[in-house]
């Protein structure tokens, strides 16, 4: 088997975390025995923005569309250009272009990483987040009127489709059959009387199809508190994009360090290519130091292999890293260490051997 993996290590220590990734990954491929055709692209930088005052070439979608995956380090330098700029002009065009409606992130306590929340070990946290990344509360309807008059008013209206919310709430199903059986759906059905309503009718609906999965619904605030709270409490998380949002950036924060945090935009269908990526950027304060921790991007590789159908190499991807973090041997700034990134991505790839 052959996959063809489009690299796009972007700014900052998106580059220096990108070489472990793909030395990791490169492992674990040699030993079960399949073949990442990896190619690197220097768009999504602001290098690129610097020599073209674009993000991405004009041809982007084209070039892309035809890999398997796309492997994305971290893009932004705001020195070079504003924020915005760089994050509208290259991920979000991914996720829309490629319709990536899934975005996933891992919540899991590893061992060896301080995490925030008191007397909570390794396995008391483990959990997924699945957001819907395309429509719900971040709609651009709406508007202003009476513009400069007291009377001035903002609306912006949440369009959820019924199509929209069942794709992400099959997903999620399917991911709580993988899993441990449960899903837990995030609302506000008290409050907000129409659209929260019409997505836990739709839970409920998209339940009868998978009758043994036990499914429990939580509005967002108290749900907020439940994950400082009774972390152990949850399996697969699903939440409409604006509470996704929120919850898949509460979670990895109750687990530690933001430099272990993994993230995935999927496009379930695999007609056009997901996206993998740490959830850290690209760190301007310690780029160029060769001490950013690559667990976030070795990780955000081990859901790219498992997503291409490689379950058992992104089983020894993960073990291998936590193996590593378990040893406290090899552990970067961030961790309480003194190691380099390239020790930390070193140790990593010959623990895969062993995983
Ligand atoms: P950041 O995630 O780059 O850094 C936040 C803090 O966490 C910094 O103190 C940094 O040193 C630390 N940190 C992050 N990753 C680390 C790692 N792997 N190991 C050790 N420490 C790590 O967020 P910040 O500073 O707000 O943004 C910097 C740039 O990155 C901006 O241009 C921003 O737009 C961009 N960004 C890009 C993202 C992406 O590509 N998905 C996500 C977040 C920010
Ligand atoms: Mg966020």
């Amino acid at each position: 088997r052959t996959y063809r993996i489009a690299v796009i290590a972007g700014d900052g220590i998106g580059t220096e975390v990108m070489s472990e990734g793909l030395k990791v990954l490169g492992r674990a491929a040699e030993r079960f025995g399949f073949r990442l055709e990896t190619q690197e692209f220097d768009f999504a930088s602001a290098e690129y923005w610097t020599k073209h005052g674009r993000m991405l070439p004009e041809d982007w979608f084209e070039t892309l569309s035809g890999f398997d995956a796309i492997y994305f380090g971290a893009v932004g330098w705001p020195d070079v250009v504003p924020d915005h700029i760089s994050l509208w002009g290259s991920l979000l065009q991914f996720r829309r272009g490629f319709d990536q409606y899934v975005n996933l992130r891992p919540v899991k306590l590893l061992p060896g990483v301080p995490g925030p929340l008191r007397g909570r070990e390794p396995g008391d946290i483990d959990f997924l987040v699945v957001r819907e990344n395309t429509e719900g509360e971040y709609s651009s309807i709406g508007g202003k009127m009476f513009e400069g008059t007291d009377r001035e008013t903002v609306v912006q209206e949440t369009v959820m489709t019924r199509t929209g919310i069942d794709r992400i709430l099959r997903f999620a199903y399917e991911q709580a059959q993988r899993r441990g059986g449960r899903l837990t759906s995030a609302t506000k059905s008290n409050g907000i009387s129409i659209t929260m309503p019409y997505w836990d009718e739709r839970v409920a609906e998209m339940g009868e199809s998978f009758p043994e999965i036990e499914v429990d619904k939580f509005h967002i605030d108290i749900l907020a508190a439940q994950f400082v709270l009774h972390p152990d409490w949850f399996d697969v998380v699903v939440a409409s994009n604006l509470f996704g949002d929120i919850l898949s950036d509460l979670g990895p924060a109750c687990t530690g360090t933001i430099g272990v945090a993994p993230s995935a935009n999927i496009n379930p269908t695999g007609e056009l290519p997901s996206l993998f990526e740490p959830v850290h950027g690209s760190a301007p304060d310690i780029a160029g130091q060769g001490i950013a921790n690559p667990v976030g991007q070795i990780w955000a590789g081990a859901m790219m292999l498992d997503f291409l159908g490689e379950a058992q190499a992104a089983e020894a991807v993960t073990t291998a890293f936590e193996t590593v973090l378990e040893s406290g041997e090899t552990m970067t700034p961030d961790l309480g260490g003194s190691a380099r990134c390239e020790e930390l991505g070193t140790a990593i790839a010959q623990a895969v051997d062993a995983a």
